[in-house]
């Protein structure tokens, strides 16, 4: 759709979905385009940041960390914007800036939720592995799941944003990495590109057979990114002391019930503690005071030394934003999912 320059489109919260979100769950409106006040800036959206966090967003509960948006209020996000109009004795116009402009073409802020970013190419790499994804995979990976040379990891999503990120830092530190995905292309990138030394397609059966004859010295940190059938593959084979950063459990956010069978928290816990197993949840917005800084000095590195791949899934066009976001959670995004909303 060509777009018009007087025109914010939106895309809000049209219903709250009952398990996985339709098209029918959003709306597309067009506004005008806000006038920044004194003290405030317009934004122009030139990057969105789709991530799974936003499902549960779409539920009235919202998480422990954000409110549930509302209906008929833009879908929330984390966005590159430029600074195109400014009240603010701060920003410039024409500064390029990560923020949280949401699912719309224009967004203004008074300039608090703003970072400026600096000579980032392509910026959109804020949005994901040099950004909160790539942060999220650092800091669980490195403090809880303290992986030691010669030690095995295993990691879900294992092409996506965070995935990517720590099956590579873990290859870093000399662990053997076994990634599990979703199809044989992403399992064929994650061993001839990534790296890793193994990736399971969990689509295919027996998924906890494969992963005993891949991790034939069990396993010592598992970095949780699905939940569901991977874990109940997984928790068998952890090894004493392993380590498990629960960092998400993408397979079920569009669980409405506790899922059918009998009740496995009884074999759970007995696992933790004959094993000496340490569990710990994390969300990263807890971290950036402390970490964020080692983070993008490491990550730099990396990058500059060659030893990072970061794969962007970009999808061109505002309006495509829902379907992209209702394929991130059925596994069809390949990479950080991204939605170029305007050409800069
Ligand atoms: N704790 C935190 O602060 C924090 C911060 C950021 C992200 N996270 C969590 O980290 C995880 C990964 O996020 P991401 O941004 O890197 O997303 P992503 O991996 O780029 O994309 C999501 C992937 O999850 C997999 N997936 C989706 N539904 C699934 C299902 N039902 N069963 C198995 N796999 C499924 C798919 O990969 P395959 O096709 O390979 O299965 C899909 O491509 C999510 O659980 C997210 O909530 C947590």
């Amino acid at each position: 759709m060509p777009q018009r320059p007087d025109i914010n489109r939106r895309i809000l919260l049209a219903a709250r979905p009952q398990g996985q979100p339709t098209a029918r769950d959003f709306r597309l409106e067009e506004a005008a385009v806000p006038t920044p006040g004194e003290g405030q800036v317009l934004l122009r959206t030139l990057y969105l940041s789709l991530d799974p966090y936003m499902r549960n967003l779409m539920d009235e509960a919202g998480t422990s960390y954000a409110p549930g948006v509302r209906l008929g209020e833009p879908m929330v996000g984390g966005t590159v914007s430029r600074v195109v109009a400014s009240q603010h004795p701060r920003w410039r116009v024409g500064e390029l800036v990560l923020g949280q402009a949401g699912w719309q073409d224009y967004a203004l802020s008074d300039g608090t939720d703003l970072t400026a970013l600096g000579d980032i190419a392509p910026p959109s790499l804020a949005l994901g592995g040099l950004g909160m994804p790539g942060f999220t995979a650092y800091v669980g990976l490195l403090d809880i799941g303290q992986p030691k040379p010669g030690e095995t990891v295993v990691v879900g999503a294992a092409t996506g944003a965070v995935g990517s990120v720590v099956g590579q830092i873990a290859r870093l530190m000399g662990a053997r990495v076994v990634g599990i995905a979703g199809g044989p292309d992403k399992c064929r990138y994650a061993t001839e590109v990534l790296g890793f030394d193994a990736c399971l397609d969990h689509r295919e059966p027996a998924l906890a057979a494969r992963l005993a004859e891949a991790c034939p010295g069990g396993i010592d940190v598992y970095f949780e990114n699905v939940g569901g059938a991977l874990f109940d593959a997984v928790l068998p084979q952890l090894n004493h002391h392993a380590r498990v950063p629960v960092c998400g459990v993408i397979a079920q956010y569009n669980d409405a019930a506790p899922p059918p069978g009998p009740d496995r928290l009884p074999q759970v816990m007995a696992t933790l503690l004959q094993r000496r197993i340490r569990m710990q949840g994390f969300i990263i917005l807890d971290h950036y005071a402390g970490r964020f800084e080692a983070f993008r000095a490491d990550m730099g590195r990396w990058l500059a030394e060659g030893h990072m791949t970061l794969r962007e899934d970009r999808v061109d066009g505002l309006e495509h934003a829902p379907a992209a976001f209702i394929g991130l959670l059925q596994g069809r995004n390949f990479g950080k999912l991204v939605v170029q909303v305007a050409g800069d």
